[in-house]
């Protein structure tokens, strides 16, 4: 056990010192009884892993908190991915540890991830992935009100029994007085991190984090729990939960573009970019160095392809464009190549919650001859945006300014898709 991935200095949030709530998603389980073959917190469901459903609405609440996943040893480097996407410029947040042999010592390892100022804890099982926002809301509002142990739970419908060995009825239990109880389960953390270690032999048996806590006779109470807040355990839950899911109205894109009708999270975007030959300048063309061609003007390197790109990238997801993004004469990105927007807008895109689906981008003109070099610039340029690039190259049969050789041409499309 251990963290393997610690914020750097420049990482490590600004809310770092300030916030006083963190939640651990225990997300370390094997699935054995959902039987997909892998862990269940990386199985997909709609498109998505469990585990980036179960965190996507805690990195999302109004008052930021800090977030420990807890994962399968083999699992951390997938882990650190899926997070860094869902979280975008809030992974500072967010600490991902390798969890234990049961639940509990899990928990364990995710308490140890804590920063120091934090004062609540919520536990919550990835395994409940379509928990909303509102159930963290209402037990954090409870456990500051409180200073209690609170945990969710909803009224048992079916009538309960209790039975012998032989399955023959002894009782009817009265449900009135029972409730089937859920996560996110909040606790003041140093009464936790006590009652864990006064339970240390008996972690593997408790049933789950309320009863050690109550063991070591502190207060737990109930608040209403959320039905969509179930257990994914076995695969009749995990359709269960598709089906929730396709049914879900699309996330509304909040920097632009009004309501979307349909359902789909997906978006396309386009770009032109166009720059003149120059005489005195080096060529710079789909993030390559090309040192025995002519050069393109331009207030950066004049690359086309990879301008067209960034253009194609912010406007599929609606964030404007080059120019009003990156200025045209700030000084930083004076002479600077495609690498440095390529990889500033993929930033600015995670930030706003998308994930680039792929990019084709076409050059136009007579020079360079671009075939050679194809690869080359595909494997650069995928690398950057973090998905396939395709690139081809076209002329314009003698034709206008391109075909007269007095510049280049690039158009590109981007498909996004919106988490
Ligand atoms: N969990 C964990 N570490 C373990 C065991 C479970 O972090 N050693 C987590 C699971 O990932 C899950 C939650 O605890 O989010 C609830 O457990 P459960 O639903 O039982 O999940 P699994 O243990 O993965 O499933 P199974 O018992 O079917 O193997
Ligand atoms: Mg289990």
């Amino acid at each position: 056990m251990g963290a393997i991935y610690e914020p750097s200095a420049a990482e490590e949030s600004s809310i770092g010192s300030s916030t006083t709530v963190g939640v651990i998603v225990v997300a370390a389980g094997s699935g054995t009884r959902l039987g997909a073959g892998l862990p269940k917190a990386f199985v997909a469901l709609a498109g998505a892993t469990v585990l980036e459903h179960a965190i996507d609405p805690i990195l999302r609440l109004p008052d930021p908190v800090q977030l420990v996943v807890v994962v399968p040893t083999d699992r951390l480097g997938e882990a650190e991915t899926i997070a860094r996407r869902v979280a975008g410029s809030a992974f500072g947040n967010v600490r991902i540890v390798a969890g234990g042999g049961n639940r509990q010592e899990s928990v364990l390892a995710g308490l140890g991830a804590l920063w120091p100022g934090v004062r609540t804890v919520l536990v919550h099982d990835a395994a409940r992935a379509l928990t909303p926002p509102v159930l963290f809301e209402r037990v954090i509002e409870a456990a500051r009100r409180t200073g209690w142990g609170v945990v969710p739970g909803l009224p048992v419908t079916d009538t309960i029994k209790r039975v012998d060995e032989g399955g023959r009825i002894e009782q009817t239990v009265d449900r009135a007085a029972l409730r089937a109880v859920q996560t996110p389960q909040a606790f003041p953390k140093d009464s936790l991190l006590a009652a864990f270690r006064v339970a240390a032999d008996r972690l593997a048996t408790a049933t789950d984090d309320a009863a050690l806590y109550a063991e070591a006779g502190h207060p737990v109470i109930v608040v209403e729990g959320e039905e969509a807040a179930f257990k994914i355990t076995t695969p009749w839950d995990a359709q269960r939960a598709e089906r929730l899911l396709g049914e879900r109205p699309v996330p509304t894109a909040s920097t632009h573009g009004g309501e979307g009708t349909g359902r789909s999270t997906l978006r396309t975007g386009i770009g032109i970019d166009v720059h003149a030959f120059a005489d005195d300048a080096e060529l710079w063309l789909a993030g390559l160095s090309w040192p025995e061609e002519r050069g393109l003007a331009g207030h950066s390197d004049g690359d086309p392809v990879a301008h067209a790109i960034v253009d194609a990238l912010l406007s599929a997801a609606g964030l404007g464009d080059i120019g009003s993004v990156f200025g045209t004469s700030d000084p930083q990105f004076d002479g600077a190549h495609g690498d440095v927007f390529l990889r500033a807008t993929r930033q600015r895109l995670e930030a706003s919650g998308f994930v680039v689906v792929n990019v084709a981008v076409q050059l136009v003109g007579n020079r360079p001859r671009f075939a050679p070099r194809r690869a080359e610039a595909e494997a650069l340029l995928s690398e950057l945006v973090g998905a396939p690039v395709s690139v081809s190259a076209t002329t314009t049969d003698a034709l206008g300014f391109t075909g007269r050789g007095e510049g280049v041409a690039a158009i590109a499309t981007a498909l996004v898709e919106r988490r």
